[in-house]
């Protein structure tokens, strides 16, 4: 589902008696200080603002995002889980790990690139996020991408590939294929947590092979 589904999902709830929609002003950082600082400014007005992270319990405290605010590599996952939801930083726990073995497995280090969620705060029994919950907090998302500016995003799963590519298809169905997300590629793959799930060869070599990709667009991009 992308911000526009999402946003006509959450009219429909404000008919009947919901009384929010995120509007654009609340999101303007300023646009002439440096990316790390648009970031900064981002996360407190996520923090001051969001609907569904001021509104949602259970959790310890918001999970922004982290990297290089220049980074060439943004990847997206769905949403805190309870390791992030302590330390407050994304893709810490086990599914954040096998992340980390990819990442240098491709011949970068965590510092290199963007890692944020979809939603900001730890739905309760890390459940999947609703359509209203992508509505209300997405736009902040939106926002970090646009801030980031990366060349390439990895989508983690089916929630964040769904999100990005306006679709409702699966992740067998959307993986190993380049789509754009506002001009920018996006190679949709399985969230670590899957892969760890079904550690098989097959799933790790369909992982690998969608990052393969990933490694030859920056590898291009760069001498292009
Ligand atoms: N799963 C996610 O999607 N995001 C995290 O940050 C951790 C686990």
């Amino acid at each position: 589902m992308n911000l526009h589904q999402a946003q006509l999902h959450l009219e429909t709830s404000i008919l009947m008696g919901v009384d929010f929609l995120p509007v654009a002003e609340k999101l303007e950082t300023t646009p002439e200080t440096d990316p790390s600082t648009r970031l900064e400014q981002l996360s407190t007005i996520h923090d001051d603002t969001c609907e569904h992270c001021l509104q949602a319990t259970g959790y310890t405290q918001t999970v922004f995002g982290i990297g290089n605010p220049n980074a060439q590599l943004m990847f997206i996952g769905e949403a805190p889980g309870a390791e992030e939801d302590l330390q407050g930083i994304p893709f810490v726990g086990e599914a954040g790990k096998k992340l980390n073995e990819i990442i240098t497995a491709m011949g970068m280090q965590r510092e290199d690139v963007y890692i944020a969620n979809i939603l900001k705060s730890r739905p309760q029994n890390n459940r999947t996020p609703t359509a209203e919950e992508i509505a209300k907090c997405a736009p902040f998302l939106a926002k970090q991408i646009a801030i980031v500016e990366p060349e390439v995003i990895v989508a983690l799963g089916a929630p964040a590939s769904q999100f990005l590519l306006s679709t409702t298809a699966g992740i067998t169905q959307l993986r190993g294929k380049w789509c754009s997300y506002e001009g920018i590629c996006v190679m949709p793959t399985f969230h670590p947590a899957y892969l760890l799930r079904n550690y098989t060869n097959e799933t790790r070599t369909q992982m690998w092979s969608d990052m393969q990709q990933v490694m030859a667009k920056l590898d291009k991009n760069r001498k292009t």
